[in-house]
């Protein structure tokens, strides 16, 4: 893969970290053109904070609250991510909003994964549990996971890779959201590869992945 430079991606989670783990498990196995350079978390006590120390990923623990408004928060993130400097932000399990200043920044380049197939059960209120309880409430016969590049409203950026998984009768929302989390693993590791082999492209504003 000549010509493709590699891409040094910053990985925003706050909770458990699997989708950080499969993401960096793709990255350090295959042949990709990019590197896990940075974990940004507001929690410092999650899983993806704990996996970060023990692979030897430099962490910066951003406490939100710290900060008296959007727009110095912006300026501490563009700051540490001018630094790297990032080419790619993928949000895996973050739970606080990305300010505006840093979405315009990074247009086009901050993914995110959300356990739906968006634009349904995407927006405000449709995180955790409650997305599937949604899903399983609506009849729907197909859930699933949907990778989106990130603008400044929740869940409501351009959709660039989806993955489906049948919703079953005797479903649980726990037991959807495994099963969920299950091709979350593969998808998003698939949409950070081909962004970082340059793979992407736009046709009426929608971004696809070439083979
Ligand atoms: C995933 O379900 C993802 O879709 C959502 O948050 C969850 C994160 O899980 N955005 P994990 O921390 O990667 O295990």
């Amino acid at each position: 893969m000549t010509g493709i430079s590699r891409k040094n991606i910053a990985v925003f989670a706050s909770g458990n970290g699997s989708n950080f783990r499969a993401i960096h498990r793709a990255v350090t196995e295959e042949a990709f053109p990019g590197r896990i350079d940075l974990l940004v978390s507001n929690q410092p006590d999650c899983g993806a904070v704990a996996f970060a120390a023990k692979n030897r990923i430099r962490a910066e623990i951003i406490n939100f609250r710290q900060y008296p408004d959007k727009l110095s928060l912006g300026q501490h993130l563009i700051s540490i991510l001018t630094a790297l400097p990032a080419d790619l932000i993928v949000l895996a399990g973050f739970l606080k909003m990305i300010p505006d200043s840093v979405v315009q920044a990074y247009k086009h380049r901050i993914l995110n994964i959300h356990p739906a197939l968006l634009p349904r059960f995407g927006g405000k209120g449709f995180y955790g549990i409650r997305v599937h309880e949604a899903v399983i409430a609506s009849g729907a016969k197909l859930s699933g996971a949907t990778v989106h590049f990130v603008d400044e409203i929740y869940d409501h950026g351009p959709i660039l890779a989806q993955a489906s998984v049948p919703v079953l009768a005797e479903d649980t929302a726990e037991t959807l959201a495994q099963r969920v989390l299950g091709v979350e693993h593969s998808l998003y590791p698939h949409a950070v590869k081909a962004f970082c082999e340059e793979r992407i492209f736009w046709k009426n504003n929608i971004p696809f992945i070439r083979n």
